[in-house]
């Protein structure tokens, strides 16, 4: 059980959990067309033991306990995305309607359940047809993103309480472009840098279809981490000061600022698409509130010179089962920090969660939410206005390069027989929010 009360947040907060379609439905075929995930995690080598998102959690069919679930838990509600290549399969042109009929029905399933939709429009799952025209490396996006936000405000738009454009854009740059760990896999600078442009200019773009359609409260999704220095020594400070630039100012300082971080513009100046700057006010047309998934901190030393000359070291707190520090001061820093920065619009803490190893008894977890949700409330006294939190995740599900192996679920999920059982978190939940919803 948790060590606070419902009341402690006041009335108006928003308690939900977070899911994302790719790594849940499963239900491929219907009309769905094919995204980067999948080939991506068809590539031998690219996703631990082969794992795809073939079948998943199957919430494609089984949604109906899926909401129940949430129901049961008392919470008031439920982030979830929907899939662009279900919805149009090609990225662009017809639309699918099976895809629309089963976003109708799981739409109409949460209403009728008291539960409030939070949609995401993009986590990930882009069609491959548009990677085949280059993805986010191609400016054109911005207008085919902008489309697909217009299906779903007039398609859906009267039913939802919030909508966030783009999930977690870092991943979708530099993880993905950079880095080369998510779906498609690039590591190139020019291709990172297109990329961290674009889906920043395509949110702008679809904010303004979003809006053009009528739509309400509108945000976005950043991931961001708290950034600390490994030492005091001023190369390591440097290091970390970059760090920060390329995980955290980038986004925030752009979609909030409509400035990117000069350390990060003058490293990508070559490779940054030509007259960005023009775009700046698209980027950073105003939201009526921000998303924060928050799960550790990075320690940050000087690395080797050229590139951004940063390395990433471990540090010795306590970790989750995907060796990720367990840090709550950082969440509550980091609310305070971009409260004080960068806006006073209403911030909700969209993600936030650990993987633990399998099994219903997850005491540890009952913990990190605990002293999560402690962060949270220290830094609301500290004048951060946050109006909600979201749980990642209601369920185990496919954890993107980790596959099955790595579990953030509240409830249990049984791949075999698709069988739900709620963890002791769960019930920890069900404990604060009973009967209060
Ligand atoms: C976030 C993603 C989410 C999930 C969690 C663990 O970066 O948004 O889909 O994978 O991490």
């Amino acid at each position: 059980m948790f060590s606070f009360d419902r009341r402690d947040f006041g009335p108006d907060f928003t308690f939900g959990v977070a899911t994302a379609a790719y790594q849940i439905e499963g239900g491929q075929g219907h009309g769905r067309g094919q995204s980067i995930w999948d080939t991506f995690s068809a590539t031998p080598g690219n996703v631990h033991n082969g794992d795809t998102g073939l079948q998943a959690c199957n919430h494609y069919e089984l949604w109906p306990q899926d909401l129940d679930l949430i129901r049961d838990g008392g919470f008031d509600a439920y982030r979830f995305s929907f899939a662009w290549p279900r919805l149009i399969p090609e990225g662009t042109g017809a639309v699918n309607q099976e895809g629309v009929d089963f976003y109708d029905r799981l739409l109409d399933g949460m209403l009728e359940r008291g539960i409030k939709p939070y949609a995401t429009l993009y986590h990930w799952d882009l069609p491959s047809t548009l990677q085949d025209r280059g993805g986010w490396m191609n400016r054109d996006i911005a207008h085919w993103f902008g489309d697909y936000a217009t299906l779903v405000a007039d398609k859906f738009g009267d039913r939802l309480a919030a909508t966030a454009t783009i999930n977690e854009p870092w991943c979708v740059a530099f993880l993905s472009h950079y880095l080369g760990i998510h779906a498609p896999g690039y590591r190139d600078l020019r291709a990172a840098a297109h990329a961290m442009h674009h889906v920043l200019f395509a949110h702008g773009t679809a904010i303004d279809a979003l809006r053009a359609s009528g739509a309400k409260n509108l945000g976005i999704v950043l991931n961001l981490e708290k950034s600390e220095p490994f030492s005091d020594k001023p190369e390591d400070m440097q290091a970390c000061d970059m760090g920060d630039a390329l995980f955290n100012r980038f986004y925030l300082g752009g979609v909030l600022k409509g400035q990117y971080p000069e350390v990060v513009t003058n490293w990508l100046a070559d490779y940054l698409p030509e007259n960005y700057q023009a775009d700046m006010e698209v980027v950073s047309r105003p939201l009526d509130w921000l998303g924060i998934n928050y799960y550790t901190r990075g320690i940050y030393k000087a690395g080797e010179a050229g590139g951004p000359a940063i390395q990433q070291v471990k540090g010795d707190l306590e970790k989750t089962d995907i060796g990720w520090e367990i840090y709550p001061k950082g969440l509550s820093d980091l609310l305070v920090r971009v409260s004080s920065e960068y806006t006073k619009i209403p911030l909700y803490v969209t993600e936030n969660g650990m993987a633990e190893v399998e099994g219903d008894d997850d005491p540890r977890r009952v913990q990190y939410y605990d002293d999560h949700l402690k962060a949270v409330l220290a830094a609301r006294e500290l004048g951060a206005d946050i109006r909600g939190y979201f749980a990642w995740s209601l369920l185990d599900n496919y954890e993107w390069a980790e596959g099955y192996n790595k579990r953030f679920g509240l409830v249990h999920v049984d791949y075999e027989t698709q069988k739900r059982t709620p963890k002791a978190s769960y019930r920890s939940f069900q404990g604060l929010l009973h009967n209060t919803r």
